[in-house]
């Protein structure tokens, strides 16, 4: 035990398909969501797009070896969804899963465990044009295709998350507008979560089914921890409705198979619901054996709106976010708030026990000075990643039963609507030569895995 973790905590870095493969018309593979939204004018910055990326696709066997030179335990990657089943349905397209195979056998033959999410947002394009996530048939389409690559997998990989941050795809692709496919409609979004949480129930329960060894099913929520700006009824309120819809529309039905009760009455105050049916919440709430955190950081809700309404134009109780006083901040513009880490997972021991934790993603976005010296001097990273790795041992201290730690992430990448021009690697990667550079957090993790052995 060193540093308040034991043996048997599990150190990773994490990556996702599209933001690092490439390659995204080889073998066989057809667009998703993020192609078709990386096409939209004005959508990412820069005008990016993931065609390729980090080329991981082609530089994979290099690629494993340096995560093999962190010495970390385990490897969080995705699988793309349109490589392993172009168009979303129908047979398993041989030369885009082989590619995952090939994976997994490097992994393992590193003495790393590969740690597989099922979907990191890259709908097949098809599966959008048919409704997307909104629609009830593509939970079924989602069990279907985590089924191709379970068959495949299994054999080798123990650590099965079916779907990351079901927020993201909801919020901000069919609300928000922000993230593929674009889409703004609060129904839809509504639509979708449940849809999203069906389809990792369904996938869950069929992989089980099919499971003969032990295995490790999950998902995971991001979660920021939703905190008042004052102890004032408004604000305790406001904190309260971004609790629900971030957190616990999720939680609550996966542990505990309900909807909570203020969030169902908050969206018939609005006009909505959760498009149930009998039996859904049985599926949704098969058992999990970890839930994935994703945390990158606090937040506090206000009641009021700056000119001190209660209401926004529409009538609707006023939601908003406040800055955290005296934090800095990253170069996402998001506070660093380590405590607030502790928080959320001591929080979610106390309010969902018995469902150990494994951090899937934590980390920064700085903009560091340029490589020198055969590094980067990214110490506002490492500060962020040695602060927050406290917090994690603070909450273990207090109870909470998180096993494992994955940096976001192992190297630089597409950030999604951001591009390229937001940098959470803990390797810098220069796009012109695909040259990987270690950080000096990427040298400060090493080193701190090695102490804690
Ligand atoms: C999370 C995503 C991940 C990355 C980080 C910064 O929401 O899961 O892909 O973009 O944020």
């Amino acid at each position: 035990m060193s540093h308040g973790f034991p043996a048997s905590f599990q150190w990773g870095v994490a990556t996702s398909a599209y933001q690092i493969e490439g390659a995204v018309a080889e073998d066989g593979r057809t667009p998703s969501i993020w192609d078709t939204f990386c096409r939209v004018p004005g959508a990412i910055d820069g005008g990016d797009n993931g065609d390729v990326a980090c080329d991981h696709y082609h530089r994979m066997p290099a690629d494993v070896a340096l995560i093999k030179s962190l010495g970390v335990d385990t490897y969080r990657f995705s699988v793309s969804w349109p490589r392993v089943q172009p168009g979303g349905r129908g047979p398993v397209n041989p030369a885009g899963l082989a590619f995952y195979d090939r994976l997994t056998d490097e992994l393992l033959g590193a003495g790393l465990n590969p740690w597989v999410t099922l979907y990191h947002w890259d709908l097949p394009q098809e599966l959008e044009d048919a409704g997307g996530w909104p629609a009830r048939d593509t939970a079924y389409r989602f069990a279907d295709y985590a089924m191709l690559v379970f068959d495949k997998l299994s054999d080798r990989v123990d650590a099965w998350t079916t779907l990351n941050e079901p927020w993201c795809s909801a919020w901000l692709g069919y609300f928000e507008g922000v993230h593929a496919p674009g889409r703004r409609s609060f129904d839809d979004a509504i639509a979708a979560v449940h849809h999203l949480l069906l389809g990792h129930g369904l996938a869950t329960q069929r992989m089980r089914a099919a499971a003969t060894r032990d295995h490790t099913f999950g998902i995971t929520l991001n979660m920021g921890q939703a905190d008042p700006a004052t102890d004032s009824p408004l604000d305790v309120a406001a904190a309260r409705r971004a609790d629900g819809m971030g957190t616990r529309i999720y939680l609550d039905p996966l542990h505990k198979g309900a909807y909570p009760a203020d969030v169902v009455a908050d969206l018939a105050a609005r006009g909505t619901s959760l498009p149930i049916r009998d039996g859904d919440l049985d599926i949704i709430s098969t058992p999990l054996d970890v839930l994935g955190v994703n945390f990158y950081f606090g937040q506090d809700f206000s009641g009021t709106s700056p000119a001190g309404s209660e209401t926004d134009e529409a009538g609707r109780p006023v939601v908003r976010e406040v800055p955290i006083p005296d934090r800095p901040r990253t170069a996402m513009g998001w506070p660093v708030t380590p405590e607030r880490f502790t928080k959320l997972l001591v929080r979610l021991h106390r309010d969902y026990p018995g469902l150990p934790l494994i951090v899937t993603e934590n980390g920064a976005a700085f903009d560091d000075p340029p490589p020198a010296d055969g590094t980067v001097a990214d110490l506002d990273r490492l500060d962020y990643l040695r602060t927050h790795i406290a917090a994690v041992a603070d909450a273990r201290a207090q109870g909470a039963d998180v096993r494992g730690y994955f940096a976001w992430s192992l190297m630089d990448n597409f950030e999604w609507a951001y591009g390229y021009a937001k940098r959470f690697g803990i390797v810098h990667v220069d796009y012109e030569t695909q040259q990987r550079t270690l950080k000096q957090s990427a040298q400060w993790y090493r080193d701190l895995i090695s102490r804690s052995r």
